[in-house]
This record gives C-alpha cells, sequence and structure tokens, in this order.
C-alpha cells in the first residue's frame, strides 16, 4: 500500500470517531506521552523517527479499529507496555510511516488469590503484579524481572526472569491463557487461537503475532519468609578472578531454591600504581531461612566468605524492593511508578556452557578498564534448577539444559545527537568484547536473550521481504530450533506480515 500525505489524513479519519484517545504532533500531549515510557534515552533523540500517530486505546475496540485502519492505509503498528525494548522498537520505526498503540490505560491486575491465578492486562508493569499480588497474599508470587516498570507486554513475549529463576523458570512458563488480537480485529484466547500461537506469543517474541491484550497468570507459592544478600568484593581486596572463576563451579551444587547474580563493574578506586580496581557484586536470594542458607553456602561457595550478618530474612515482596534498591521495608506504592531510570545504554548478551578459565576473564577485566568508571557493566546469571528440566522446545525460548549461566553486557552511551563519536566508540567498545567473548560463550547457534534486543545480530529489510535464511541469523540464536516452528505459525495467522519489526519472525512465503 502506498502512503502519502493524503493517505495520512484519510487514515487520521479512519480513526476520527475514537480521537480523544489520538495524538498527532499537534497535540500538545503529544510529545509527553512519547517521551513517558522510553526505557532506553539512546533512542530519545532528535534525529530518531517518530510516530505519526500515538494512539493510547481505553478498550479493545480502540486496537481492533487501529489495526483495521492501519492495515487499510498502509501504516506500521508498535505496540508499546513498558517501553523498555534494548533497541527502542515500541516506539521507533526505520520502516515509516509508523503509530504507536500505547497500552498505558488498559493495565488492571486482577488477582484471585483462591485459586493462585491473575488476569493481567498488557499495559501493565511488573511492579504493578508484584503490588496486586501483595495486596492479597504475603506467600503467593510471580516470576519475573528486577525491574518494576518493565512491561508485561514485551517482558512475558520474549522470557522474564528474575531472582526465582532457578526454582519457578521463566514468567512465561507460568502463563496459563491470553486473550490477543490477530491481524483480522478478531478476540482469542486460549481455546480460540490454538496450541501453536499460544506456545509463539510465550517467548517468540513482541510485535509479531498480534496484540496481546492480557495474560492469565499462574502465582507460584514462596515460603513467609525468604533470605537475601548482597556482598560486594573489589579486586583491590580481594581475587575477585578467582571468586568469579569458582563462583562458575559452584552453580550446579546450589539448589534450587537459590538464585544468584553477579554483578561486575569498574569501580571508583585504585591502588598505588594507578590500576583501577574491578568491583563485583554477589546477589543473591534463598528462598528459606537464613540457618539453612549459611551451612549450605559453606559447602557449595566458602570462597565468598557470606556471614550471616550478610543476609537479611524478609517476605517474598520485600525482597522486590531490595533488589531494586528501595528500602525494602519501605511502602510497596513504589512499585507502581512506571519510569525508568536508566541512562542511555547498549546492550548484547551471550549463555555460557563451560566455565571460563581465569584468564578468560581477566582479560574481561583488561577490557573494561578501557571504558570510564561505572560506564560498563556485566550481570551474570545462574542457570539450573528447574531450567535444566523444562524441554527446550516447550517454550520458544530455548536456553534451558546445558546453560550454566546467562551474560548481560552493557554500556552507557550519551544518547545525545552531538555526542555521535563518544556513542560510537562505546558501541564499538562492547562489539569488541563480545568478539573476545565467541571463544568462551555458547556455539552453533551463539546464543542469545530475545528480551535483551540487539540489532548489531541482524534486521530484517526495511522494505521488502526479508528470507527465512537472513533472519534465522538472528532467529537461530534468540530461538534456536523453535525458530522453524515460530516461521510455521507466523505464515498461518499473519501471512502478510502485518505485524513487524526490524527482528520480528518473518512468514515462509517471504522467501520464496
Ligand atoms: P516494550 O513496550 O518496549 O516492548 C518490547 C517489545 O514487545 C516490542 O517489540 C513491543 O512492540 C512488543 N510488545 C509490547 N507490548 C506488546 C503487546 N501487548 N502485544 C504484542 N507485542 C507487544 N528482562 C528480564 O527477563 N529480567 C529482568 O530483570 C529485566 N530487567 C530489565 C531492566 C531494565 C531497566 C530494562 C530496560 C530491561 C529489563 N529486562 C529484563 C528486559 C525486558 O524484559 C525487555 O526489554 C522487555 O521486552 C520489556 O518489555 P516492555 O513491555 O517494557 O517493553
Amino acid at each position: 500500500v502506498k502512503t502519502s500525505a493524503n493517505s495520512h489524513e484519510d487514515f487520521l479519519q479512519c480513526l476520527s470517531h475514537f480521537s480523544e484517545v489520538i495524538y498527532t504532533p499537534k497535540n500538545s500531549s503529544y510529545s509527553t506521552i512519547l517521551h513517558s515510557a522510553i526505557g532506553n534515552p539512546r533512542f530519545n533523540t532528535r534525529t530518531v523517527p517518530k510516530p505519526l500517530v500515538i494512539i493510547t486505546p481505553r478498550n479493545v475496540s480502540h486496537i481492533q479499529t487501529a489495526i483495521t485502519c492501519s492495515e487499510k492505509h498502509g501504516m506500521q503498528i508498535r505496540v508499546r507496555s513498558g517501553g523498555h525494548d534494548y533497541e527502542g522498537l515500541s516506539y521507533l520505526s526505520w520502516m515509516l510511516p509508523f503509530v504507536v498503540i500505547d497500552l498505558f490505560n488498559l493495565r488492571t491486575v486482577t488477582v484471585d488469590a483462591s485459586d493462585s491465578t491473575a488476569w493481567v492486562e498488557a499495559g501493565a508493569t511488573i511492579g504493578e503484579v508484584y503490588y496486586g499480588i501483595a495486596e492479597k497474599s504475603r506467600t503467593l508470587a510471580f516470576p519475573a524481572g528486577l525491574c518494576p516498570s518493565v512491561g508485561v507486554g514485551g517482558h512475558f513475549s520474549g522470557g522474564g526472569y528474575g531472582m526465582t529463576l532457578r526454582k519457578h523458570g521463566l514468567s512465561l512458563d507460568h502463563i496459563v491463557d491470553a486473550h490477543l488480537i490477530d491481524v483480522n480485529g478478531r478476540i482469542l484466547d486460549r481455546n480460540s487461537m490454538g496450541e501453536d500461537l499460544f506456545w509463539a506469543i510465550r517467548g517468540g517474541g513482541g510485535n509479531t503475532f498480534g496484540v496481546v491484550i492480557a495474560w492469565k497468570l499462574s502465582l507460584v507459592q514462596v515460603p513467609p519468609s525468604v533470605t537475601v544478600f548482597e556482598v560486594a568484593r573489589n579486586s583491590l581486596e580481594q581475587n575477585v578472578t578467582r571468586l568469579v572463576h569458582r563462583w562458575q563451579y559452584a552453580i550446579s551444587k546450589f539448589p534450587r531454591e537459590f538464585s544468584f547474580k553477579v554483578y561486575i563493574a569498574r569501580a571508583n578506586s585504585s591502588d598505588q600504581q594507578g590500576k583501577t580496581a574491578i568491583e563485583t557484586k554477589f546477589s543473591s536470594m534463598f528462598l528459606g531461612e537464613v540457618d539453612k542458607l549459611l551451612p549450605m553456602m559453606q559447602k557449595t561457595f566458602p570462597e565468598l566468605g557470606l556471614m550471616r550478618e550478610d543476609c537479611i530474612e524478609m517476605t517474598w515482596i520485600e525482597s522486590v524492593l531490595y533488589f531494586y534498591g528501595f528500602p525494602w521495608n519501605g511502602s510497596l506504592d513504589v512499585l507502581l511508578n512506571r519510569t525508568s531510570r536508566l541512562p542511555s545504554f547498549k546492550g548484547k548478551s551471550d549463555y555460557v556452557k563451560q566455565p571460563m578459565p581465569e584468564i578468560a576473564w581477566e582479560g574481561i577485566w583488561r577490557r573494561m578498564n578501557l571504558v570510564d568508571v561505572r560506564r560498563s557493566q556485566l550481570q551474570l546469571t545462574a542457570y539450573g534448577g528447574i531450567m535444566n528440566e523444562i524441554s527446550e522446545s516447550s517454550t520458544p525460548f530455548p536456553h534451558r539444559a546445558g546453560t550454566l549461566f546467562q551474560i548481560q553486557y552493557a554500556v552507557v552511551c550519551n544518547g545525545d545527537d552531538d555526542l555521535k563519536a563518544s556513542d560510537q566508540w562505546h558501541t564499538n567498545w562492547i562489539r569488541k568484547l563480545y568478539s573476545y567473548m565467541a571463544a568462551y560463550a555458547s556455539k552453533n547457534p551463539r546464543g542469545a536473550y530475545v528480551n535483551y534486543r540487539d540489532l548489531d545480530l541482524g534486521v530484517n529489510n526495511l522494505h521488502g521481504t526479508t528470507s527465512y535464511r537472513q533472519a534465522s541469523i538472528w532467529g537461530k540464536k534468540y530461538f534456536g530450533n523453535n525458530f522453524d516452528r515460530l516461521v510455521r505459525v507466523k505464515t498461518e495467522v499473519d501471512p502478510t506480515n502485518f505485524f513487524r519489526n526490524e527482528q520480528s519472525v518473518p512468514p515462509y512465503h517471504q522467501y520464496l
């Protein structure tokens, strides 16, 4: 479909009967709404393409009409839930022209504690979900991420993991039903969409199969008291290389009630020769009491030297506040704040299957020392536990048995049109680190997490079609052997590739 100024007018006309939820650049609120959920300020610059229209639906029929009008007038749709996409694909498109459907008005969370389920509208954040659960029970929880402003629309479409990963797996492992609007504007539930499509929307990536309007979650039981700790170790005082090295061997010995992350950054401090330190933070939650945790740590990872005074017992919901850096015994209202507080960044991910030698870690430290203090960060997440027992094909997310840990690499950029050279330097730096890590990361394919979207892995052609071979370059990294099934489902439910973005799964006939 050709688009022109006239067809833009026709498109607006098509939407005109719900003008109260339509914002064009002429509206004074357009800019405020656009900027309200930009999770990565790298895409908040003058030169980034802006939507022709933002639609903030108040009911499902607004979305249905937006889909019909967009199809008719050749508009691209970008659906936004929490706006935390690493590459900004929920509010920008390099395939012009486009509209943003921002779901923030549709975010009701309804928890039924009696059968441990919840219906959650797709514009809700995970903070709102946690809050809703805590209002009803302190021993029910949901396995999802650490940052409360992440939206359930994107998070559950790609994975969703947090501090109960080794006991309960991913968010998408606990989704038991969903409501989705398909390309024909029909509202489908699990029954009417069928098991193939229901499988695909739980992990096959957002903005690909339709617009999810609500998820039904099966909540998990947690004990009344959990134990948390965050202990810092600095390379000037401790041998952090050895600690991280030993941590890799301890992972498989940890019980599944124990989830563990390691944050690594270049510290502020330096030694007398001016060599700056590498700082690590060992961050963990145990679904149980400190008396059980301490002997287990002594047995599996004595090198950390964990002490009783490092540990705090609290409720699961308090641990959510704790891990995001809020006062853990403060008000839960902070979970309702939808604003993200991240700087501009570029992120990447890897999966590691074998412990890396000490020399490999030292190579990372050397590279981190090239970047200004606190500008680069690595986040290691221990796998194992229940992740080893869920089959690779049970959802599109394939990184299960055999994964030792996941790495997230991040570097802070300037996110300013006038500081492009510096941003280029930092994005090149992270690409070089990623190349260095090829020797240690998973192979054939080298796995990546779709929720840490990385356009360096490849993109769909901005105009025309994309071949299976081209899309499988990134598709197999994100989805492994599940990629082919995702392509089959896509071909069946959206053969014209209406729902797409720079990295969505394309339908088959596109490469015939
Ligand atoms: P956003 O609204 O940007 O959507 C992401 C993608 O999904 C886009 O393609 C969008 O179009 C699509 N989409 C959104 N709503 C949709 C809907 N209703 N129907 C169809 N498609 C839809 N991950 C993790 O597993 N654990 C963690 O702890 C964290 N922590 C974290 C912190 C911070 C600060 C950031 C920026 C990100 C994370 N993440 C994470 C990654 C996060 O899971 C990932 O970015 C999610 O896709 C974000 O979902 P949002 O809805 O916020 O994003």
